[in-house]
């Protein structure tokens, strides 16, 4: 199969600049282009003239899913003809990927959409989609020797970088706001040896120390502007279509914070077009919360042509973002895929987390944005009753349960301007009954139940 080059038997991967088109042959510590300062990106030359086979890939794959080897069980590398060429004896995996794609029956009759499913990366190894792109810059960062790597996270990066780090022997510093992560994100982050500082600041004020603090010291950056990280979770969507039998939805719907993976899936979309593993693109749709609403205002107020950072504040903390770093590939997904923007307030958010979770499928807040945001997209008829949607769930619930037992006792709101909205949500709530250890007064409960 024609995937490699043919004198270095690599795949043919180059980087670009997403801006003005310069091809460097390394990235910089900051990952920007020294022309510009925008953001890179990987693309492969070597389609256009020597365009892999799409059914040969397809059967690969699939036969991987047999094989005993690391690489191929992980539901990243196994896609790798797919990714720039890391050397195997630098792959750092922990089998990520290979989620489930659920459907969602209550949540289908809920939004009048015949056919809803779930992809699930909350069941990453670190419970997080950032898995699929941290295993493949993790291994970047071991190829390239580096003894320390970092990143500035609301959570889930840094638990999941934590990991890899551990699992590839490297040192890793978090920087974390104070106060505004979760403990289940935080915990991890610990126990897998991080450095963790949490400073008194937001995400955005941890991503401006952790840029300046790559250029003073040989730190690996693994926040999502490093062009790995894309490439990796790249791999969600190219599972999706696989489970898909290839028929690709009519929409995908994905929560946007940072903007990184928004950008993978849809440069994943993009790419299996072109190389005929697909024969038409879904819509991609970015939700975000209206408290971090900084690219839902950049679209729909400026058409795009720019963006105006803002303080973002949100109790889905995963997404508690004012200054996204991928907006501009984020935009170009939407444009190529003709997909919508929505944002999506916090009473939405609570009460569609609380109805995934009802059909037996929990996440965290920042993945219900999805639910609540198709809602919204029904509503203004850009989604029919007819078409196909799979939402991107990308936490996994036990990332925060204080969050859901907030809410189902009724506290979540107590005491905000969102009180009075939340009302409309009582009928999800489900807050524990504490008992007498008395079997009659259990039967009391049971009955009550069954009368409700
Ligand atoms: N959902 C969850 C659970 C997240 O943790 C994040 C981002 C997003 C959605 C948004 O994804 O940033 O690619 O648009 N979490 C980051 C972190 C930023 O540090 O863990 P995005």
């Amino acid at each position: 199969m024609p995937l490699l080059n043919r004198q270095t038997a690599e795949p043919l991967s180059r980087l670009r600049c997403i801006a003005c088109g310069a091809n460097p042959h390394s990235a910089g510590q900051d990952f920007r282009c020294t022309a510009c300062g925008d953001l890179l990106e990987f693309f492969y030359p070597g389609w256009t003239s020597d365009r892999p086979d799409p059914a040969a890939l397809k059967s690969l794959w699939l036969k991987r899913r047999t094989s005993s080897e690391a690489l191929d069980q992980s539901g990243v590398w196994r896609f790798r003809e797919l990714l720039p060429h890391i050397p195997e004896e630098h792959a750092i995996t922990l089998r990520e990927g290979n989620t489930p794609l659920y459907s969602l029956p209550q949540c289908a009759r809920a939004t009048g959409v015949e056919n809803l499913q779930a992809k699930h990366q909350g069941m990453n190894p670190t419970a997080s989609f950032k898995d699929t792109g941290m295993t493949f810059a993790a291994s970047s960062a071991h190829q390239q020797e580096f003894r320390w790597v970092a990143c500035a996270s609301t959570g889930n990066t840094s638990a999941s970088m934590a990991a890899y780090a551990a699992r590839g022997n490297m040192h890793c510093l978090v920087l974390i706001p104070d106060g505004k992560i979760s403990w289940g994100k935080l915990s991890q982050a610990l126990d897998y040896g991080a450095l963790t500082c949490q400073l008194r600041t937001d995400f955005d004020g941890c991503v401006r120390i952790l840029n300046e603090l790559v250029r003073q010291k040989p730190v690996y950056l693994l926040n999502s502007v490093n062009p790995y990280r894309i490439e990796g979770q790249k791999t969600a969507a190219i599972e999706l279509m696989e489970q898909l039998g290839w028929e690709p939805p009519d929409h995908i719907i994905v929560p946007g914070g940072n903007l990184g993976n928004s950008s993978a899936i849809g440069k994943a979309l993009v790419e299996m077009r072109e190389l005929k593993l697909i024969s038409r693109l879904p819509k991609l749709s970015i939700i975000q919360a209206k408290g971090a609403n900084p690219f839902y205002r950049s679209v729909r107020e400026f058409g795009g042509t720019k963006i105006e950072a803002m303080t973002a504040d949100t109790l889905a903390t995963a997404i508690r973002i004012g200054n996204p770093a991928s907006w501009k590939k984020a935009l170009r997904v939407l444009q190529a895929t003709g997909g919508e923007v929505e944002e999506v307030t916090e009473v939405e958010i609570a009460t569609a987390k609380a109805e995934i979770g009802a059909d037996g499928i929990g996440c965290e807040p920042a993945s219900a944005v999805t639910l609540a945001g198709l809602k919204k997209l029904r509503r203004s008829g850009f989604v029919k009753a007819s078409e196909s949607v799979v939402l991107i769930l990308t936490g996994h619930l036990l990332k925060d349960p204080d969050f859901t037992i907030k809410f189902h006792r009724g506290d979540l709101f107590r005491g905000t301007p969102d009180e009075g909205e939340a009302a409309q949500a009582k009928y999800l709530q489900r807050a524990p009954v504490v008992l007498d250890a008395d079997l009659g007064a259990v039967i009391g409960a049971l009955d009550a139940a069954e009368k409700n």
